[in-house]
């Protein structure tokens, strides 16, 4: 067996014993209770779901199995000289709970390569796209098109065991993670550039590789893609894109149905597209007071326009979560990042204009449960700063680095055996009655 493969099968046996352990012993045990409001609320804080890879809380922020986003830049192997964490390194954090050493993470790295071949069937889906359509439909696509590739779906349909499924599993989604670089930055090529893609580079690691191949080739764009691709990874499994694909997933859909389905629901305005919307938004308050980056914005004029979005009952892009309620550490990575890195850049200052203004404002009026920024609230202006001017990209590399958790919660999800997910639903009536009833 594959190394990496025996290393993740080793935990898997241990985490297998404990599902059957409480399977067998705590069954019945309750978990959590479901009032009106939580059906009514999107579900949001009920536990209804098993995931082992990462875990959200609510002041802290996302930790990666058992570590802070801030501690794992000591830990994570890095490339000589260089500051941020590797991709391949997150991959195997994620699936194991262990750090890598820096030989784990170069066959990683090598594995990948070895797998980035994309069929030549992918480009052609999408380039058979209007050119109306939006670079998600086209990622989207790109996936779903590379699932003719998926040895999960091949061997299911000619007889596979259950607790045989992962193997397959995770061939699909080393697949998928070594091709989806290449996808992604050919969608970007032919949209927003030349039109001719750019060969992977062997030497390089999956991060810096999908900077390459979008036509960025210098350390300092290497750095910044290392930090995004790190900090999007994993946000747990009750997001909406981590969710869907294990709900799409537990019909025992392949990798890349299951992946491609995660990324529609990332490409909603209340999730990954917020970070389009931010720099939109800040693009529409320069228009509004007929600024331009010479001539900025003041905290007056920022405050009027947050004030004035929320009167027109929009919400601030960027602001707000689900679940936390702190400002997000991945948003103070990067401000960090740019505080390091970048010095004068309007969009950046405005960001941080807005970090003072926001909260403020939604505090006072006293709706979100959560006034502070997110990822999406800082992720664009960095990308916007570094040459990558169309916004309406940023989704998609969001994406790109999304399916090193989506992918890492597939895996464990077929070697865990985790059932079809059927949740039970009540009509209108029911819920009229059951309250009736109660009082
Ligand atoms: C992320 C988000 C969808 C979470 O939604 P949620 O869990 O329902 O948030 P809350 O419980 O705090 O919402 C309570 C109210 O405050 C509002 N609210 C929350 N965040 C807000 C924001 N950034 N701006 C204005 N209003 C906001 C909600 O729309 C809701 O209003 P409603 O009762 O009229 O429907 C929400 O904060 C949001 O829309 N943020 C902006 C989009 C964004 O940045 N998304 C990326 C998230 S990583």
């Amino acid at each position: 067996m594959d190394y990496i493969k025996q290393r993740f099968f080793e935990k898997g046996t241990v985490a297998r014993a404990q599902i059957a352990e409480l399977l067998s012993k705590s069954k019945d045990l309750i978990v959590d209770e479901v009032t009106v409001g939580n059906v009514l609320g999107g579900m949001r804080g009920v536990t209804s779901l098993l995931t082992l890879t990462s875990k959200l809380d609510p002041h802290e922020g996302i930790r990666y199995r058992d570590y802070k986003l801030r501690d794992l830049y000591a830990h994570l192997p890095r490339k000589k000289g260089g500051s941020e964490p590797l991709a391949e390194g997150v991959f195997y954090l994620l699936l194991t709970g262990d750090i890598p050493t820096s030989e784990e993470v170069e066959y990683i790295r090598q594995d990948w390569v070895q797998r980035s071949e994309v069929p030549p069937h992918v480009f052609k889906a999408i380039d058979a796209l209007p050119s109306t359509s939006k670079p998600m439909t086209r990622f989207a696509t790109g996936i779903l098109a590379a699932a003719t590739q998926s040895q999960f779906q091949k061997k299911h349909r000619s007889g596979l065991r259950k607790e045989d499924y992962w193997d397959s599993t995770y061939e699909d989604v080393m697949n998928m993670l070594a091709q989806l670089p290449v996808i992604a930055s050919y969608i970007y090529r032919t949209e927003f550039c030349d039109g001719n893609p750019i060969a992977l580079d062997p030497d390089l690691d999956w991060s810096a590789n999908f900077a390459h191949m979008m036509g960025f080739n210098d350390e300092e764009m290497y750095r910044l893609f290392r930090m995004y691709m790190f900090i999007h990874a994993d946000h747990e499994g009750g997001n909406v894109s981590a969710h869907t694909s294990h709900l799409v997933s537990s019909a025992l859909s392949n990798p890349f149905y299951s992946y491609a389905a995660g990324m529609i629901g990332l490409a909603g305005p209340l999730h990954g597209y917020a970070n389009q919307e931010v720099i939109r938004w800040i693009n529409d308050m320069y228009k509004h007071y007929n600024k331009t980056i010479d001539n900025p914005l003041t905290l007056e004029e920022v405050t009027s326009f947050v004030n004035q979005t929320l009167d027109e009952g929009k919400v601030i892009p960027g602001y707000g979560h689900a679940v936390l309620r702190a400002t997000d550490p991945r948003f103070t990575t990067q401000l960090e990042f740019a505080e390091k890195h970048i010095d004068n850049d309007s969009m950046i200052e405005t960001v941080k204009m807005l970090f003072q203004v926001v909260p403020e404002v939604l505090q006072e009026r006293g709706k979100a449960k959560n006034p502070w920024p997110n990822v999406d609230a800082i992720s664009g202006s960095l990308l916007l700063h570094y040459g990558i001017k169309d916004y309406i990209f940023y989704t998609v590399m969001f994406g790109v680095s999304r399916a090193l958790g989506v992918g890492t919660q597939n895996i464990w999800d077929r070697f865990l055996g985790m059932s079809i997910e059927r949740p039970n639903s009540q009509t209108l009536d029911w819920f009229m009655d059951f309250v009736k009833e109660a009082k």
